[in-house]
């Protein structure tokens, strides 16, 4: 990545680069060290953003799992009061993780990254974080390409003359939250951001709402990685 961003000549300014931190290096002094080498693989000066990948839960460290998500949340607030992370959040956080990091954090986390897809959307993660003005950022929103032949996505991008790829991402947008599709096709890249001279109907989006679909990765209260 450090030497795609060199190679393109593209501006520092102009990117937004995400992180996070990984699994392994939880706690305060581990969370440091690794930013300071993802910094440096990626030959940048600062982040635009770095997320907790997921929360220790209870199933792996029992009750010390909360106060192992403080430590690492307080090494991400240190990072950013030394300007070297523009934001900081969470990712795969339900509210039961959220909750203690917030009860002890001076910084409230401003992101949290989670599934999100038409069929799984995670309403009551939603609902905490958008009342406690955390941005929802979904990941996998198109289900990792499975909604790509729903016949009720199908007819609604056909009334609007788009790809149902397109309706997925408004409707992800039109539910407030930020649609992190990933392609490494420029034709798709082109297509994805071309969204905006569109709006889906309040009818359409309930009915994008009635969808059901499964959780495609893990679970952050049952996962053991
Ligand atoms: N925080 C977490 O724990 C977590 C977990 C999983 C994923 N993520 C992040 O979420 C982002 C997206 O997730 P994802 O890659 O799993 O799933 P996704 O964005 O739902 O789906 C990606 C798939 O859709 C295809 N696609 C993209 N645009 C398309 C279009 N216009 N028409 C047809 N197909 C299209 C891509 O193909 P091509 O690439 O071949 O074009 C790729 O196969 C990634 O950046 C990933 O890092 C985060």
């Amino acid at each position: 990545m450090g030497e795609g961003i060199k190679e393109s000549g593209i501006k520092r300014k102009n990117l937004f680069v995400t992180s996070k931190v990984w699994n392994t290096e939880r706690g305060y002094d581990k969370t440091l060290k690794a930013f300071d080498k993802t910094l440096s693989d990626l030959g940048l000066d600062y982040l635009d953003l770095y997320l907790i990948h997921w929360p220790a839960n209870e199933l792996q460290f029992g009750k010390d799992a909360n106060q192992l998500n403080v430590d690492t949340w307080k090494a991400m607030e240190r990072l950013h009061e030394e300007g070297l992370i523009r934001s900081i959040g969470l990712s795969n956080f339900m509210q039961h993780h959220a909750e203690p990091v917030m009860s002890k954090a001076n910084i409230c986390p401003m992101v949290d990254q989670i599934e999100y897809h038409p069929g799984f959307t995670q309403e009551d993660c939603v609902e905490f974080c958008q009342k406690n003005n955390i941005l929802v950022e979904a990941w996998s929103p198109l289900g990792r390409g499975n909604v790509l032949d729903s016949p009720l996505l199908k007819s609604i991008a056909t009334n609007h003359g788009k790809s149902v790829v397109q309706v997925v991402i408004r409707w992800v947008m039109q539910t407030g939250v930020l649609p992190l599709v990933k392609s490494v096709t420029p034709s798709r890249i082109k297509e994805n951001v071309d969204v905006f001279d569109f709006e889906l109907s309040q009818q359409e989006m309930l009915e994008i709402a009635s969808m059901k679909a499964d959780r495609i990765g893990a679970d952050p209260d049952t996962c053991d990685f």
